[in-house]
């Protein structure tokens, strides 16, 4: 007798992401069913036999994927820094501008006036495009409040808009960003703030998955960012880290440390710190737009990152300063040509290994069974054509 399901796509490309020993995971002429939102099966096309369907799609030949995941942005916030690009372009740096009172801070100023409706709809719209090119989990960081009510705000802006997008949305909270303006000239009595009242609120309240920091000369110190991991520990959060993105202070081997979800940036990351990244597992999130877009010259570590085993997931940041794109298949395309990632590894970095950097990699991430049916068709049977080409949309269908 055959099996049942609610829906079976057959003829297909299949690009699981798991670990099967084949390239990407993949099978060919492959097929995958799912009941109640859950991979009950995958297979070939010999396999496919056994089951029938309530929805059966043929996808002549084309790839499938896991719906991709965007696991780093700052998605949530008001206003333009386009007057900031025009300074980078004549020269200015991004910390000279930082340090003049702009950068983070000007989107601080503007996110503050906005109110919870102005911030949970641009940020819809900005779901809806990720979506559009086959993105249905995305981690949005807080960072552009800086005291206790804006920084709440943000995380709950992040929910609403992604339960209006119908988007799984992950929230970080990144209080330590940068010091608000108000305490300029005391940063200790802001971490004090994070550490004694943000934190332990937005812990009791199930705001955040996550603790996020900057750790850098233009934000936080080492020790300053120690404290706020303490605090995350003590309310069991588990924390991930802007770590080296300008020079290094040894964040990613100080989050490694903490047994934290991922070091992201890591362009100035040490040996020292990707051994410590190594023997706890800790994610390195490469973002190729940032580095772009700051036209940096220093690139991650990528050979050390693969000689030690280090996963490595890809994201956009999306964000108004460094990274102001909400295009994950461009950043791919980045990755591979900025950092030199294999068509394979940059895909990998935005499905299971970015799900690894979120802590759901049991659930989401690769087309297994056991997980959820959250999957991507695609307008082409070569895989690196996701990769490769830009500029065209090549989503056909996308399973939610
Ligand atoms: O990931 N570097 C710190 N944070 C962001 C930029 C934020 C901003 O400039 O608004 C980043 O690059
Ligand atoms: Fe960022």
């Amino acid at each position: 007798m055959k099996k049942s399901c609610d829906l079976l796509i057959h003829n297909c490309q299949l690009v699981t992401c798991s670990d099967n020993g084949q390239p990407f995971g993949l099978i060919e002429q492959g097929f995958v069913a799912a009941t109640n939102g859950q991979i009950i099966a995958t297979g070939n096309a010999t396999q496919v036999k056994q089951f029938t369907a309530k929805r059966l799609i043929d996808a002549e030949g084309a790839v499938v994927t896991p719906a991709l995941i965007d696991c780093h942005t700052h998605l949530v916030f008001a206003g333009s820094r386009a007057n900031e690009f025009a300074m980078r372009l004549a020269g200015a740096s991004y910390s000279d501008i930082a340090q003049a009172g702009g950068g983070i801070l000007s989107t601080v100023k503007a996110t503050r006036n906005a109110s919870i409706d102005e911030l949970v709809n641009s940020t819809y719209k900005k779901l809806l495009h990720l979506k559009s090119q086959g993105v249905l989990t995305v981690e949005i960081k807080s960072g552009y409040g800086l005291d206790f009510d804006n920084e709440i705000k943000m995380l709950e802006a992040a929910k609403l808009a992604g339960k209006k997008a119908g988007t799984e949305v992950k929230t970080t909270l990144l209080a330590a960003h940068a010091v608000p303006p108000e305490l300029q000239h005391d940063a200790d009595q802001y971490i004090d703030l994070i550490c004694q009242k943000i934190i332990p609120h937005v812990a009791k309240h199930k705001l955040a998955d996550a603790v996020d920091a900057f750790c850098e000369g233009i934000g936080f110190s080492y020790k300053q960012t120690q404290l706020v991991f303490d605090a995350a520990a003590r309310w069991g959060l588990p924390v991930k880290l802007h770590a080296d993105q300008l020079s290094d202070l040894g964040g990613a081997g100080l989050v490694a440390d903490y047994g934290g979800l991922s070091a992201d940036h890591v362009e100035y990351t040490s040996l020292k710190s990707i051994k410590k990244m190594a023997e706890h597992d800790t994610v390195a999130t490469l973002l190729p737009y940032a580095f772009y877009a700051l036209q940096e010259t220093q690139k991650p570590p990528i050979a050390a990152f693969r000689k030690h085993g280090i996963t490595m997931a890809v994201a956009t940041d999306s964000n108004p300063g460094t990274a102001p794109t909400t295009n994950l298949l461009q950043c791919l395309h980045m990755a591979c040509t900025q950092f030199g990632l294999t068509v394979e590894e940059a895909l990998l970095g935005v499905t299971i290994h970015a799900a690894k950097a979120l802590g759901i990699e049991q659930r989401k991430g690769s087309i297994e069974v056991g997980k959820v049916a959250q999957m991507a068709v695609w307008n082409t049977t070569e895989v690196a054509d996701l990769v490769y080409w830009q500029g065209q949309n090549q989503l056909r269908e996308l399973i939610e």
